[in-house]
């Protein structure tokens, strides 16, 4: 017999964000913050999972290739489910597992992301949390997403966040070992329906320092992320509650594209200094700055991971129509300083 679940998980956008670990191994963060989920039929994971007698280890495809279960991201994670994992009784098929037996089964776990895995748009975040998630059901345990989050986190930090819609806020916590450092939900994705999401694919080649890897290094040597930890995050991500509670979008993309440029003044204060936006990122900034002044108010905020891509949130509909035009206008197809794609919504171009 083989027993199977499937689960779809979106990635999410952080818009105050997570640099810099103060635990390593259980990925705990040096700060909150705060991220938006994007609808799930844009860019998004569906990872099927598989349990039987038949299997004789654990195995995992990733768009259709095996990769490794080694590391220990995936068997924390693992380890963590088995742990939790409950009685489970399909009497159609005839298929009783019973808590213990969940040490001894093998698992099989395919997953597919719906955009280019190397094009450096999250997609350990939405990965972790769809394994997890569909781990979860398969192996009937019964904590709930916040609970579920903490397990996600132990995947890739910023994984803990897609378990939900809306804006959700990842609490750093102060507990050793973790067990406080979840997300939870800070409103639905129905609160603020205007919001429209536009990302401008600046690159889609693997950015060079991987987010592991760069906030390592971020944490040994920046003096300025101390300073942002401790400072600057707190009073941020407050007021960032506020803004979101009241869709207040002018606050909303003052503080976004503050926190998008102090993380990336903290990468440069980082020895080496680490470089994640390139001259048409900072082109970019300095169309929508423009573009935001001359309006007299925000119509989009800007926000950049670790990588050159454009995360472009659109105040409506209509700012993001606006929005396109002038990046079509000032990066025209087919010339020197073009964008390799947009992902709006469900389309890409
Ligand atoms: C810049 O979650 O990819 O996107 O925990 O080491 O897997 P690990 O890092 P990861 O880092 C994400 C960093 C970021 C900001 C954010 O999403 O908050």
């Amino acid at each position: 017999w083989v027993l199977m679940k499937t689960a779809q998980t979106p990635t999410n956008i952080a818009v105050i964000k997570y640099w810099g670990k103060r635990d390593e191994s259980l990925i705990l963060p040096v700060n909150d913050s705060i991220s938006v989920t994007l609808d799930p039929s844009h860019l998004c994971t569906t990872t099927t999972v598989a349990v039987s007698p038949a299997f004789h280890q654990d195995r995992m495809w990733l768009n259709g290739k095996e990769i490794s279960l080694s590391g220990g991201r995936y068997q924390n994670c693992l380890r963590e489910l088995r742990r939790r994992a409950c009685e489970v009784e399909d009497k159609e098929k005839g298929i009783k597992i019973e808590k213990k037996d969940w040490e001894k089964l093998h698992l099989h776990i395919a997953s597919y992301n719906n955009f280019p895995t190397a094009a450096g748009l999250a997609s350990s975040a939405a990965g972790f949390a769809c394994l997890v998630f569909a781990l979860a059901k398969l192996m009937n345990v019964k904590e709930d997403d916040s609970q579920l989050s903490a397990i996600a986190r132990q995947g890739s930090g910023s994984a803990c966040r897609s378990l939900f819609g809306g804006f959700v806020k990842w609490i750093m916590g102060k507990e050793e070992d973790g067990s406080d450092s979840v997300a939870v939900q800070l409103v639905d994705e129905k609160h603020w329906d205007d919001l429209f999401i536009v990302i401008a694919v600046v690159s889609s080649r693997q950015k060079e320092t991987s987010s592991t890897s760069g906030m390592r290094e971020t944490v040994q040597t920046s003096l300025l992320l101390q300073h942002r930890a401790k400072e600057v995050v707190p009073k941020r991500t407050l007021q960032m509650e506020e803004a979101i509670k009241h869709r207040d979008f002018a606050s909303f993309a003052q503080l976004t594209c503050a926190d998008s440029n102090q993380f990336h003044a903290v990468c440069l204060d980082t020895s080496p200094p680490i470089f994640y936006m390139n001259d048409t990122s900072h082109k970019i900034i300095s169309c929508v700055e423009k573009w935001n002044r001359s309006e007299g108010s925000p119509q989009v905020a800007y926000t950049f991971d670790a990588g050159p891509n454009a995360v472009l949130i659109a105040r409506n509909r209509k700012a993001a129509a606006q929005l396109l035009q002038r990046l079509l206008f000032h990066f025209p197809p087919n010339s020197d300083s073009d964008l390799d794609s947009y992902v709006i919504g469900d389309k890409s171009i």
